[in-house]
Protein backbone atom coordinates (compact mmCIF):
# COMPACT_ATOMS: atom_id res chain seq x y z
CA UNK A 1 0.00 0.00 0.00
CA UNK A 2 2.76 2.08 0.60
CA UNK A 3 5.05 3.83 -2.18
CA UNK A 4 7.41 6.04 -3.28
CA UNK A 5 6.31 8.78 -1.21
CA UNK A 6 8.54 12.00 -1.70
CA UNK A 7 7.69 15.69 -0.37
CA UNK A 8 6.92 17.95 -2.58
CA UNK A 9 9.80 20.66 -3.00
CA UNK A 10 6.72 23.51 -2.78
CA UNK A 11 2.94 23.81 -2.54
CA UNK A 12 1.44 22.33 -5.14
CA UNK A 13 -1.65 23.05 -7.46
CA UNK A 14 -5.09 21.00 -7.05
CA UNK A 15 -2.54 17.42 -7.21
CA UNK A 16 -5.72 15.07 -7.13
CA UNK A 17 -8.81 14.35 -10.29
CA UNK A 18 -11.74 12.11 -9.48
CA UNK A 19 -12.78 9.60 -11.30
CA UNK A 20 -15.67 7.82 -10.85
CA UNK A 21 -15.63 7.06 -6.93
CA UNK A 22 -11.70 7.11 -6.83
CA UNK A 23 -9.48 10.01 -6.70
CA UNK A 24 -6.33 9.51 -9.27
CA UNK A 25 -2.77 10.48 -8.82
CA UNK A 26 -1.73 12.96 -11.01
CA UNK A 27 1.34 12.97 -13.10
CA UNK A 28 3.05 15.24 -11.24
CA UNK A 29 2.12 13.87 -8.12
CA UNK A 30 4.75 12.01 -6.09
CA UNK A 31 2.30 10.47 -3.52
CA UNK A 32 0.60 7.41 -4.36
CA UNK A 33 -2.50 6.38 -3.09
CA UNK A 34 -4.50 3.74 -3.50
CA UNK A 35 -8.36 2.89 -2.28
CA UNK A 36 -8.94 0.49 0.32
CA UNK A 37 -11.36 -2.17 -0.73
CA UNK A 38 -14.27 -3.32 1.51
CA UNK A 39 -13.88 -5.69 3.86
CA UNK A 40 -14.72 -9.11 3.33
CA UNK A 41 -17.52 -9.39 6.16
CA UNK A 42 -19.12 -12.89 5.83
CA UNK A 43 -20.70 -12.79 9.36
CA UNK A 44 -22.80 -9.39 8.72
CA UNK A 45 -24.92 -12.21 6.14
CA UNK A 46 -25.01 -14.39 8.55
CA UNK A 47 -29.16 -15.27 10.20
CA UNK A 48 -28.83 -14.22 14.11
CA UNK A 49 -25.94 -11.89 13.60
CA UNK A 50 -26.15 -8.05 13.83
CA UNK A 51 -23.06 -5.62 13.19
CA UNK A 52 -20.75 -4.96 15.80
CA UNK A 53 -18.79 -1.52 15.83
CA UNK A 54 -15.27 -0.57 17.08
CA UNK A 55 -14.11 3.25 16.00
CA UNK A 56 -14.51 2.25 12.72
CA UNK A 57 -15.73 -1.18 11.93
CA UNK A 58 -19.60 -1.06 11.22
CA UNK A 59 -19.93 -3.83 9.80
CA UNK A 60 -18.61 -6.92 11.35
CA UNK A 61 -19.17 -9.82 13.64
CA UNK A 62 -21.87 -10.76 16.25
CA UNK A 63 -23.65 -8.93 18.84
CA UNK A 64 -24.58 -9.57 21.77
CA UNK A 65 -28.19 -9.28 22.43
CA UNK A 66 -29.23 -12.24 20.03
CA UNK A 67 -29.65 -15.30 22.26
CA UNK A 68 -30.11 -13.73 26.03
CA UNK A 69 -29.66 -15.82 29.08
CA UNK A 70 -31.97 -15.46 31.97
CA UNK A 71 -30.34 -13.39 33.88
CA UNK A 72 -29.68 -10.55 30.83
CA UNK A 73 -33.43 -10.31 30.41
CA UNK A 74 -33.98 -8.70 33.57
CA UNK A 75 -31.70 -6.19 32.03
CA UNK A 76 -33.40 -2.88 33.10
CA UNK A 77 -31.76 -0.27 30.93
CA UNK A 78 -33.04 0.91 27.42
CA UNK A 79 -30.38 0.63 24.92
CA UNK A 80 -29.45 2.90 22.59
CA UNK A 81 -29.25 1.27 19.64
CA UNK A 82 -25.67 3.66 17.67
CA UNK A 83 -26.40 1.10 15.10
CA UNK A 84 -30.27 1.91 14.47
CA UNK A 85 -29.13 5.37 14.80
CA UNK A 86 -26.73 5.19 12.44
CA UNK A 87 -29.08 3.33 9.71
CA UNK A 88 -31.17 6.56 10.24
CA UNK A 89 -28.51 8.94 9.82
CA UNK A 90 -27.45 7.21 6.64
CA UNK A 91 -31.08 7.04 5.14
CA UNK A 92 -30.94 11.26 5.31
CA UNK A 93 -27.65 12.00 4.46
CA UNK A 94 -28.42 9.38 1.31
CA UNK A 95 -30.74 11.97 0.91
CA UNK A 96 -28.91 15.07 0.70
CA UNK A 97 -25.80 13.65 -1.18
CA UNK A 98 -28.63 12.93 -4.30
CA UNK A 99 -29.49 16.46 -3.76
CA UNK A 100 -25.91 17.62 -3.84
CA UNK A 101 -25.32 15.38 -6.83
CA UNK A 102 -28.31 17.40 -8.46
CA UNK A 103 -26.60 20.54 -7.94
CA UNK A 104 -23.23 18.93 -9.65
CA UNK A 105 -21.29 18.28 -6.22
CA UNK A 106 -19.79 15.04 -5.15
CA UNK A 107 -18.53 15.19 -1.61
CA UNK A 108 -15.24 13.47 -1.48
CA UNK A 109 -13.27 12.73 1.67
CA UNK A 110 -8.82 12.25 1.46
CA UNK A 111 -7.94 10.26 4.00
CA UNK A 112 -4.39 10.79 5.12
CA UNK A 113 -2.79 6.96 6.75
CA UNK A 114 0.24 7.63 7.49
CA UNK A 115 2.57 4.10 8.67
CA UNK A 116 0.83 0.93 9.10
CA UNK A 117 -0.63 0.53 12.14
CA UNK A 118 -3.36 -2.43 11.54
CA UNK A 119 -5.98 -0.59 14.07
CA UNK A 120 -5.76 2.82 11.74
CA UNK A 121 -5.63 0.91 8.48
CA UNK A 122 -8.99 -0.89 9.51
CA UNK A 123 -10.03 2.61 10.59
CA UNK A 124 -9.61 4.20 7.72
CA UNK A 125 -10.52 1.29 5.67
CA UNK A 126 -14.46 1.47 7.38
CA UNK A 127 -14.35 5.73 6.30
CA UNK A 128 -13.48 5.04 2.97
CA UNK A 129 -16.12 1.70 2.56
CA UNK A 130 -18.66 3.95 4.43
CA UNK A 131 -18.16 6.46 1.64
CA UNK A 132 -18.47 4.21 -1.06
CA UNK A 133 -21.84 3.42 0.96
CA UNK A 134 -23.15 7.07 0.69
CA UNK A 135 -22.17 8.09 -2.38
CA UNK A 136 -19.23 9.91 -1.36
CA UNK A 137 -15.71 9.90 -3.47
CA UNK A 138 -12.82 8.76 -1.03
CA UNK A 139 -9.31 8.72 -1.57
CA UNK A 140 -6.20 7.76 0.29
CA UNK A 141 -3.13 8.69 1.07
CA UNK A 142 -0.07 6.36 2.39
CA UNK A 143 2.78 8.48 3.16
CA UNK A 144 5.26 5.70 5.38
CA UNK A 145 6.00 5.39 9.19
CA UNK A 146 9.35 7.31 8.14
CA UNK A 147 7.63 10.68 6.96
CA UNK A 148 8.09 14.00 8.63
CA UNK A 149 6.25 16.99 9.83
CA UNK A 150 7.81 19.18 6.44
CA UNK A 151 6.42 16.22 4.15
CA UNK A 152 3.23 15.63 5.64
CA UNK A 153 2.59 19.71 5.53
CA UNK A 154 2.95 19.19 2.26
CA UNK A 155 0.44 16.29 1.38
CA UNK A 156 -2.02 18.52 3.61
CA UNK A 157 -1.18 21.72 1.48
CA UNK A 158 -2.02 19.73 -1.43
CA UNK A 159 -5.22 18.75 -0.32
CA UNK A 160 -5.93 21.84 1.45
CA UNK A 161 -5.59 23.58 -2.35
CA UNK A 162 -7.96 20.34 -4.15
CA UNK A 163 -11.53 22.00 -4.63
CA UNK A 164 -12.82 18.35 -5.37
CA UNK A 165 -11.61 17.59 -1.42
CA UNK A 166 -14.43 18.45 1.22
CA UNK A 167 -12.76 16.58 4.09
CA UNK A 168 -9.11 16.07 5.41
CA UNK A 169 -8.79 13.25 7.82
CA UNK A 170 -5.33 12.75 9.20
CA UNK A 171 -5.97 9.42 10.83
CA UNK A 172 -4.22 9.49 14.57
CA UNK A 173 -1.49 8.11 16.15
CA UNK A 174 0.94 10.09 13.97
CA UNK A 175 4.59 8.58 14.07
CA UNK A 176 6.36 10.05 16.90
CA UNK A 177 8.79 12.40 15.30
CA UNK A 178 5.59 13.83 13.56
CA UNK A 179 4.30 17.16 15.28
CA UNK A 180 0.95 15.78 15.57
CA UNK A 181 -0.43 19.81 16.21
CA UNK A 182 1.04 21.38 13.35
CA UNK A 183 -0.28 18.86 11.31
CA UNK A 184 -3.39 19.09 12.33
CA UNK A 185 -3.59 22.79 12.57
CA UNK A 186 -2.51 22.67 8.81
CA UNK A 187 -5.86 21.62 7.85
CA UNK A 188 -8.05 23.73 6.23
CA UNK A 189 -11.16 24.49 9.19
CA UNK A 190 -13.54 24.49 6.37
CA UNK A 191 -11.89 20.92 5.39
CA UNK A 192 -11.54 19.39 9.16
CA UNK A 193 -14.04 16.96 9.26
CA UNK A 194 -12.38 15.87 12.30
CA UNK A 195 -13.26 19.00 14.21
CA UNK A 196 -9.32 19.08 15.88
CA UNK A 197 -8.56 22.05 14.49
CA UNK A 198 -8.15 24.77 16.83
CA UNK A 199 -10.37 26.98 14.80
CA UNK A 200 -13.35 24.76 15.32
CA UNK A 201 -12.77 23.81 18.68
CA UNK A 202 -12.93 27.94 19.23
CA UNK A 203 -16.35 27.99 16.91
CA UNK A 204 -17.15 25.38 19.41
CA UNK A 205 -16.16 27.26 22.33
CA UNK A 206 -18.09 30.18 21.70
CA UNK A 207 -21.35 28.63 20.20
CA UNK A 208 -20.75 29.70 16.17
CA UNK A 209 -21.25 27.10 13.87
CA UNK A 210 -18.32 24.79 12.81
CA UNK A 211 -17.35 21.23 12.49
CA UNK A 212 -17.56 19.31 15.44
CA UNK A 213 -15.57 16.33 16.34
CA UNK A 214 -17.44 13.40 15.37
CA UNK A 215 -17.02 11.03 18.54
CA UNK A 216 -18.59 13.54 20.81
CA UNK A 217 -21.44 14.77 18.16
CA UNK A 218 -22.22 11.09 17.71
CA UNK A 219 -22.50 11.04 21.60
CA UNK A 220 -25.16 14.01 21.24
CA UNK A 221 -26.35 12.50 18.17
CA UNK A 222 -27.51 9.26 20.61
CA UNK A 223 -28.73 11.51 23.47
CA UNK A 224 -31.22 13.55 20.92
CA UNK A 225 -32.53 11.03 18.75
CA UNK A 226 -33.10 8.46 21.70
CA UNK A 227 -34.81 11.22 23.35
CA UNK A 228 -33.23 12.01 26.83
CA UNK A 229 -33.61 14.89 28.25
CA UNK A 230 -30.81 17.19 28.44
CA UNK A 231 -32.16 20.47 29.77
CA UNK A 232 -31.19 20.74 33.54
CA UNK A 233 -29.86 17.65 33.76
CA UNK A 234 -26.47 17.04 36.04
CA UNK A 235 -24.13 15.89 32.93
CA UNK A 236 -21.27 14.21 34.32
CA UNK A 237 -18.36 13.60 31.66
CA UNK A 238 -15.65 11.28 32.43
CA UNK A 239 -11.83 11.72 30.61
CA UNK A 240 -10.78 15.35 29.69
CA UNK A 241 -9.32 14.94 26.68
CA UNK A 242 -9.47 17.41 23.45
CA UNK A 243 -10.98 15.14 20.62
CA UNK A 244 -14.01 14.08 23.22
CA UNK A 245 -14.39 15.06 27.10
CA UNK A 246 -13.71 18.89 25.97
CA UNK A 247 -16.03 19.41 23.09
CA UNK A 248 -18.61 16.88 23.92
CA UNK A 249 -18.91 19.03 27.98
CA UNK A 250 -19.36 22.07 25.81
CA UNK A 251 -21.88 20.72 23.90
CA UNK A 252 -23.41 19.37 26.68
CA UNK A 253 -23.95 22.78 28.27
CA UNK A 254 -25.11 24.20 24.69
CA UNK A 255 -27.89 21.80 24.93
CA UNK A 256 -28.70 23.36 28.61
CA UNK A 257 -27.15 20.61 30.92
CA UNK A 258 -25.49 20.91 33.96
CA UNK A 259 -22.33 19.81 33.32
CA UNK A 260 -19.15 18.39 35.68
CA UNK A 261 -15.83 16.83 33.96
CA UNK A 262 -13.91 14.51 35.74
CA UNK A 263 -10.44 13.32 35.68
CA UNK A 264 -7.53 11.04 37.30
CA UNK A 265 -7.48 13.30 39.96
CA UNK A 266 -11.18 13.94 40.45
CA UNK A 267 -11.90 13.41 44.61
CA UNK A 268 -14.99 11.10 45.18
CA UNK A 269 -15.44 10.18 41.83
CA UNK A 270 -18.41 7.59 42.96
CA UNK A 271 -20.34 10.37 44.41
CA UNK A 272 -20.09 12.99 41.55
CA UNK A 273 -20.72 10.00 39.00
CA UNK A 274 -23.89 9.07 41.40
CA UNK A 275 -25.32 12.77 40.57
CA UNK A 276 -25.39 12.40 36.99
CA UNK A 277 -28.47 11.84 35.32
CA UNK A 278 -26.75 11.53 32.03
CA UNK A 279 -22.92 10.12 32.65
CA UNK A 280 -20.66 9.57 29.73
CA UNK A 281 -17.55 7.48 30.12
CA UNK A 282 -14.27 8.32 28.01
CA UNK A 283 -11.48 7.47 30.16
CA UNK A 284 -10.27 4.33 28.07
CA UNK A 285 -10.14 2.02 31.33
CA UNK A 286 -12.09 -0.96 30.85
CA UNK A 287 -15.18 -1.39 32.87
CA UNK A 288 -14.08 1.30 35.50
CA UNK A 289 -17.38 2.78 36.35
CA UNK A 290 -19.05 0.58 38.68
CA UNK A 291 -22.68 -0.35 38.14
CA UNK A 292 -23.18 1.22 42.10
CA UNK A 293 -21.50 4.40 40.78
CA UNK A 294 -24.44 4.95 38.07
CA UNK A 295 -27.80 6.82 39.59
CA UNK A 296 -30.86 4.14 38.90
CA UNK A 297 -32.08 5.48 35.92
CA UNK A 298 -29.42 7.28 34.42
CA UNK A 299 -28.62 7.49 30.74
CA UNK A 300 -25.07 6.00 30.63
CA UNK A 301 -23.05 6.55 27.32
CA UNK A 302 -20.10 4.39 27.19
CA UNK A 303 -16.99 5.61 24.94
CA UNK A 304 -15.31 3.16 25.78
CA UNK A 305 -13.85 0.30 23.31
CA UNK A 306 -11.64 -1.96 25.44
CA UNK A 307 -10.41 -6.12 24.02
CA UNK A 308 -10.43 -7.88 27.14
CA UNK A 309 -8.48 -11.27 26.01
CA UNK A 310 -7.45 -12.16 29.77
CA UNK A 311 -9.52 -14.90 30.80
CA UNK A 312 -9.78 -14.33 34.71
CA UNK A 313 -10.65 -10.67 33.60
CA UNK A 314 -13.42 -11.59 31.42
CA UNK A 315 -14.64 -13.95 34.03
CA UNK A 316 -14.88 -11.60 36.79
CA UNK A 317 -16.60 -8.52 34.36
CA UNK A 318 -19.16 -11.06 32.63
CA UNK A 319 -19.72 -13.31 35.95
CA UNK A 320 -23.67 -12.87 34.93
CA UNK A 321 -23.89 -12.38 31.38
CA UNK A 322 -22.78 -16.08 30.48
CA UNK A 323 -23.98 -15.46 26.76
CA UNK A 324 -21.17 -12.95 26.06
CA UNK A 325 -18.63 -15.50 28.39
CA UNK A 326 -19.62 -18.06 25.82
CA UNK A 327 -18.58 -15.89 23.48
CA UNK A 328 -15.34 -14.93 25.03
CA UNK A 329 -14.40 -18.43 25.44
CA UNK A 330 -15.21 -19.23 21.64
CA UNK A 331 -13.36 -16.22 20.37
CA UNK A 332 -10.26 -15.54 22.95
CA UNK A 333 -11.26 -11.90 23.61
CA UNK A 334 -14.13 -9.18 24.24
CA UNK A 335 -15.11 -5.81 23.93
CA UNK A 336 -16.13 -3.84 27.04
CA UNK A 337 -16.79 -0.39 27.34
CA UNK A 338 -15.46 2.17 30.43
CA UNK A 339 -18.62 1.31 32.32
CA UNK A 340 -18.78 -2.47 33.68
CA UNK A 341 -21.14 -4.37 31.85
CA UNK A 342 -23.45 -4.85 34.96
CA UNK A 343 -24.55 -1.15 35.21
CA UNK A 344 -27.07 -2.32 32.41
CA UNK A 345 -29.16 -3.18 35.89
CA UNK A 346 -29.08 0.51 37.27
CA UNK A 347 -29.08 2.69 34.33
CA UNK A 348 -32.57 3.55 32.61
CA UNK A 349 -30.63 3.91 29.23
CA UNK A 350 -26.96 2.77 28.02
CA UNK A 351 -25.10 2.68 24.73
CA UNK A 352 -23.60 -1.01 24.87
CA UNK A 353 -20.15 -1.69 23.46
CA UNK A 354 -20.22 -3.03 20.96
CA UNK A 355 -23.01 -0.99 19.00
CA UNK A 356 -23.12 2.17 20.67
CA UNK A 357 -20.61 5.03 20.18
CA UNK A 358 -18.91 3.66 17.99
CA UNK A 359 -20.69 2.83 14.93
CA UNK A 360 -21.59 7.10 15.74
CA UNK A 361 -17.95 8.51 14.50
CA UNK A 362 -17.04 7.07 11.82
CA UNK A 363 -21.38 8.28 10.99
CA UNK A 364 -20.38 11.52 11.57
CA UNK A 365 -17.31 11.83 9.75
CA UNK A 366 -19.69 11.43 6.95
CA UNK A 367 -22.00 13.68 8.27
CA UNK A 368 -19.08 16.66 8.41
CA UNK A 369 -17.90 15.57 4.90
CA UNK A 370 -21.32 16.11 3.85
CA UNK A 371 -21.79 19.35 5.77
CA UNK A 372 -18.05 20.67 4.47
CA UNK A 373 -19.18 19.82 1.13
CA UNK A 374 -22.50 21.82 1.43
CA UNK A 375 -21.09 24.97 2.96
CA UNK A 376 -18.02 25.09 0.69
CA UNK A 377 -19.48 24.44 -3.01
CA UNK A 378 -23.31 24.31 -2.93
CA UNK A 379 -25.65 27.43 -3.62
CA UNK A 380 -27.89 28.16 -0.79
CA UNK A 381 -30.73 26.66 -2.48
CA UNK A 382 -29.26 23.29 -1.74
CA UNK A 383 -28.07 24.53 1.79
CA UNK A 384 -31.55 24.93 2.84
CA UNK A 385 -32.68 21.44 2.24
CA UNK A 386 -30.12 19.62 4.40
CA UNK A 387 -30.64 16.75 6.67
CA UNK A 388 -30.94 16.59 10.29
CA UNK A 389 -27.74 14.90 10.42
CA UNK A 390 -25.39 17.19 8.73
CA UNK A 391 -27.18 20.28 9.62
CA UNK A 392 -25.69 20.70 12.68
N1 LIG B 1 -7.64 7.86 15.67
C1 LIG B 1 -8.52 7.38 16.56
N2 LIG B 1 -9.69 8.04 16.48
C2 LIG B 1 -9.56 8.96 15.51
C3 LIG B 1 -10.43 9.94 14.96
O1 LIG B 1 -11.60 10.09 15.36
N3 LIG B 1 -9.90 10.70 13.96
C4 LIG B 1 -8.63 10.54 13.53
N4 LIG B 1 -8.22 11.34 12.56
N5 LIG B 1 -7.81 9.64 14.02
C5 LIG B 1 -8.26 8.85 14.99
Amino acid sequence: MVTNFRPHPKPPPAPWRYRGSRLESPPRCTLTWSRIRRPAVPELHEAGSTRHQSQGMFFSVCYDSVSLHESERSMTARILDGLKIRDEIFAELKDEVRLLAAAGVRPGLAAVLVGENPASQLYVKSKIAACEQLGLSSGLLTPPESATTRELLAVVDDLNHDNNVDGILVQLPLPPQVDTKRILEAVDPSKDVDGFHPVNLGRLASGRPGLVACTPAGCMEILRRGNVPMEGANAVVLGRSDIVGKPLALLLMHANATVTICHSKTRDLPEVVRRGDIVVAAMGKPAFVEADWIKPGAAVIDVGTNTIKDPTEAERLLRNFPARLEKFRAKGSVLVGDVHPAAVNTAGALTPVPGGVGPMTITMLMSNTVKAARLRRASPAVSTSQSTASAR
